[in-house]
């Protein structure tokens, strides 16, 4: 059997504890050792390492969070802040490893694999915003949870007439500004994939008044600029009773969805079967409905994540939305 390492490193997402608690099922199922790492990266150089039962992962799908502990760790681009991690692992003879996070993690699971490591990467960041996926784990999970403050913020909006301003995580990426702009019927969306512009948007928001909207949802992208700093450039027309709601961590946490308690088991499930076929360096993702691996660098080059998506579904959004 194998020995086999996982991690989860970057900002957390929900669905990182029912992937972990795939790979470490599967690998036992298949007759391989797990070894737990706690803190990302960094505990992984600071040899944070614990071997993980089937009893460890009991009752985990449907927490939040990751019971791994994660950690950002800047020092793991260098090759010297490597070292440390490459010698735990030979320490304890751990010959692959899956790290669960975003882009960054995938850099370190590149550069590992090229030093020898049988490395598997997993999308997990609520972002969406990872290459060789459509979906991440954790997404759809952000999503809902967003949805379901918009939707009561919507509420109080109707009974003032006003127009609120909600601030979505995403980082660079409009994902989930988009699907819970869609979502929540919200009358504009402000992405970074698409240009906005103020004037159109108070035409929309005076236009809708005149209609007889009673109220005005704008979901915001926190890549394109914070949700005050929107407030006051559109302060410069009108008050319009505007409101700013950061949704902020909240995003982050909470029980995962069916989906993406699936799409992670698959993950799991996948990245051990990856690494009994000797595969090293790759990522898996879904594309299609289909679960795929890909090499990570060539991921990484393929310029990251689409945005051909994100404008289709923001185009859209303008035609029923108004
Ligand atoms: O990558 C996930 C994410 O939640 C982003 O949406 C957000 O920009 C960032 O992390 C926040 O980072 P932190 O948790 O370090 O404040």
């Amino acid at each position: 059997g194998k020995r086999i390492g996982v991690l989860t490193s970057g900002g957390d997402a929900p669905g990182m504890n029912a992937a972990i608690r795939a790979v470490v099922r599967k690998a036992i199922h298949d007759g391989d050792e797990v070894f737990g790492i706690r803190y990302g990266y960094r505990g992984l150089a600071e040899g944070d390492i614990f071997q993980m039962e089937e009893r460890d992962v009991s009752d985990l799908t449907a927490r939040g969070g990751t019971m791994l502990y994660t950690a950002r760790y800047p020092e793991f681009k260098d090759a010297e802040g490597r070292q440390p991690a490459i010698d735990q692992l030979k320490k304890h003879g751990i010959d692959s490893l899956v790290v669960i996070g975003g882009d960054g993690s995938y850099r370190g699971a590149a550069a590992l694999a090229a030093e020898g490591i049988q490395t598997v990467g997993i999308p997990g960041t609520i972002d969406n915003d990872i290459p060789g996926t459509e979906y991440t784990i954790g997404f759809d999970t952000a999503c809902n949870t967003a949805l379901e403050a918009i939707d009561k913020i919507r509420d109080t909006a109707t009974s003032h007439l006003r127009t609120f301003i909600i601030e979505v995580m995403g980082r660079n990426a409009g994902d989930i500004a988009v699907w819970t702009g869609i979502g929540s019927g919200a009358e504009q969306i402000i992405i970074p994939e698409a240009d906005f512009n103020m004037d159109e948007i108070v035409a929309n928001i005076e236009n809708g008044r005149k209609r007889g909207k009673k109220h005005s949802i704008i979901v915001l992208a926190e890549g394109v600029m914070e949700g005050h700093e929107f407030a006051d450039k559109l302060y410069e027309y009108d008050d319009y009773h505007a409101r700013v709601t950061v949704l902020g961590h909240v995003q982050r946490g909470g029980a995962p969805t069916a989906r993406d308690r699936v799409l992670a088991a698959l993950f799991g499930y996948k990245a051990v079967e990856l690494i009994h076929e000797g595969a090293a360096g790759v990522c898996v993702g879904m594309m299609g409905e289909k679960i795929v691996a890909t090499d990570i660098n060539e991921a990484l080059e393929s310029k990251g994540h689409s945005h051909d998506n994100q404008v289709k579904l923001y185009n859209i959004n303008t035609e029923i939305s108004f």
